[in-house]
């Protein structure tokens, strides 16, 4: 449980333990850890919740499949989860598992109060359901027949359940997405879930019969059922953090989940009905992305065609993969993943551009400044100059851009900044206005380049932590100080950097002519 009142809550969704994590799961984690050391660097608390989702049908059978009991199973794939995400690196604090007793409470206590108020109610029911989506699916959502995500067709299911009344709270919830432009991000996503509540929405079935799937939370008023398990598992958002005690509002009132848009219906029309109905607000937005491809198709567990984020990692390192994921996807679109795509991305934005404007700049320092123990960097900088005044502008984006999760469009400017300081250097020779022994005007020359070089490194701190402050740490400074982001990214900021340097270098090309794949 949190103790302290965080400025923002970020949570991931709870992933289903009848797969393994792979790239697709990493990215939405990546992305909530990237988030959360940027709002740090920014000067806010912020605290990150990601997690497991154990019940159901598809989960028991995978199971069964495997052999284990569904517990041993649940145990085992959960804490993969979570190792594969520590050995990622990923900076959460905390990790709920639906099975744990702190979050079935809340289940209970929910389910209780909306029995008591009327809003949950037996009935028969018949509908088509799909296994891999572990819900009801309508005509319209399907292609030919086939779940459009897990290429499968829904099975015919006809029992006695209970149901919650979604129907009721559908007109409530279209006015609160009506007056909130921004609540979901992008904004097409929300016209699309408009789209859906202009369609008659059914109430929906929340419990499974125990003689068919006994692996549930039991329903508190009748012993014969368990809970659906999305009516279980998105609960988790508000029971990881103290629901119903009113502290949690803490922590609600600044919620910012990340998902992708598989999962869009369930976190709007079901979310959003079970939210209003148990009094609770609307979380504060939502976050959808689109899907990681491979040759076209979702990379899930069910298609088969998975990459696993610790076999990457052990390959090609970690930290070219999340510069990967932020640079080729835009927010919201589908993205294809390649090894090719990533290879190419990192050799010739890391290695070539972003690493070779670092070593060359390091190289002059050190050959031209031979024999300074320190450069003093503030009293040389020149006030004006016209990369100031590009990083500026990137330092704006950065601040507007990172923090509605358009990536993309600070990394173009960056590496947009990158090209002009690299062009610059061309331009004006430095290797010839060594030859001279002038230093004023050598100094005009590479102390914006080291200015640029140490702010940027600095902004990629959250996307590539490690490097990040390797790279500053040889430029002689670091940037886990108490210094606030204004003050460490202004001109001039830091009076001395380093004159040696280790030649070290940061990015290695990556030579596959043929990629094996991972
Ligand atoms: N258990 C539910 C979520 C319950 S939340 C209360 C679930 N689990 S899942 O394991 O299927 O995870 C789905 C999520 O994993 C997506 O919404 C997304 O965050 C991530 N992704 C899984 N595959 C992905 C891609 N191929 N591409 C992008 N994201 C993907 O749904």
């Amino acid at each position: 449980m949190p103790n302290s009142k965080p400025d923002i809550y970020i949570t991931t969704p709870l992933y289903y333990v009848n797969s393994h994590p792979h790239i697709g799961h990493t990215f939405t984690t990546v992305v909530a850890d990237i988030l959360k050391r940027y709002y740090t660097q920014m000067g806010k608390k912020v605290y990150f919740l990601t997690g497991t989702d154990e019940h159901g049908e598809k989960i028991a059978l995978a199971a069964e499949k495997a052999g284990k009991s569904v517990e041993a199973f649940t145990d085992e794939n959960s804490a993969r989860f979570k190792s594969v995400w520590d050995t990622m690196e990923i900076g959460y604090d905390d990790f709920i598992r639906t099975t744990e007793e702190r979050h079935k409470k809340v289940v209970r206590n929910l389910l209780q109060k909306l029995y008591n108020s009327g809003d949950i109610y037996f009935a028969s029911y018949e509908g088509n359901y799909c296994l891999g989506c572990e819900r009801f699916v309508t005509d319209a959502e399907l292609v030919d027949g086939k779940c459009k995500d897990h290429g499968t067709e829904p099975k015919k299911v006809k029992e006695e359940n209970y149901f919650f009344k979604m129907s009721k709270y559908s007109d409530a919830l279209k006015k609160e997405f009506e007056s909130k432009p921004d609540i979901i991000r992008p904004e097409w996503y929300r016209r699309e879930v408009l789209g859906y509540l202009n369609d008659k929405i059914d109430d929906l079935c929340i419990s499974r019969p125990k003689e068919r799937v006994s692996w549930g939370i039991e329903l508190p008023f009748d012993e014969k059922f368990v809970t659906y398990v999305w009516f279980d598992a998105l609960l988790n958002y508000v029971s990881a953090i103290g629901y119903p005690d009113d502290s949690f509002k803490d922590y609600w009132n600044v919620s910012e989940h990340f998902l992708a848009k598989d999962i869009l219906r369930t976190h709007t029309v079901y979310w959003g009905t079970m939210l209003i109905a148990a009094g609770i607000p609307l979380y504060k937005h939502l976050n959808v992305h689109g899907y990681w491809n491979m040759s076209g198709m979702k990379m899930s567990k069910s298609l088969g065609n998975v990459i696993e984020p610790s076999a990457f990692k052990e390959k090609y390192g970690d930290e070219g993969l999340r510069f990967f994921f932020l640079r080729e996807m835009k927010w919201g679109d589908d993205a294809d993943f390649t090894i090719e795509r990533f290879i190419s991305r990192y050799n010739t934005d890391l290695a070539n551009n972003y690493g070779n404007l670092i070593s060359r700049t390091l190289g002059m320092v050190e050959k031209y400044y031979v024999g300074q123990d320190s450069l003093s960097v503030k009293n040389n900088l020149p006030k004006q100059h016209k990369l100031k005044d590009s990083l500026k502008t990137l330092i704006e984006s950065y601040k507007k851009d990172f923090s509605v999760c358009e990536f993309y469009k600070t990394l173009e400017c960056m590496w947009a900044l990158f090209d002009e300081a690299n062009k610059y250097i061309a331009d004006s020779k430095p290797w010839d206005i060594a030859k001279t022994g002038n230093k004023a005007d050598l100094d005009a020359v590479i102390m914006p380049v080291l200015e640029v070089i140490r702010i940027t490194t600095y902004m990629l701190g959250p996307v590539m932590p490690k490097v990040s402050k390797s790279i500053l740490s040889e430029l002689g400074t670091t940037n886990d100080t108490n210094v606030s982001f204004d003050d460490f990214c202004s001109w001039g900021f830091v009076d001395k950097m380093n004159s040696k340097y280790s030649n070290k270098k940061f990015f290695n090309r990556i030579e596959e002519e043929k990629p094996e794949g991972v």
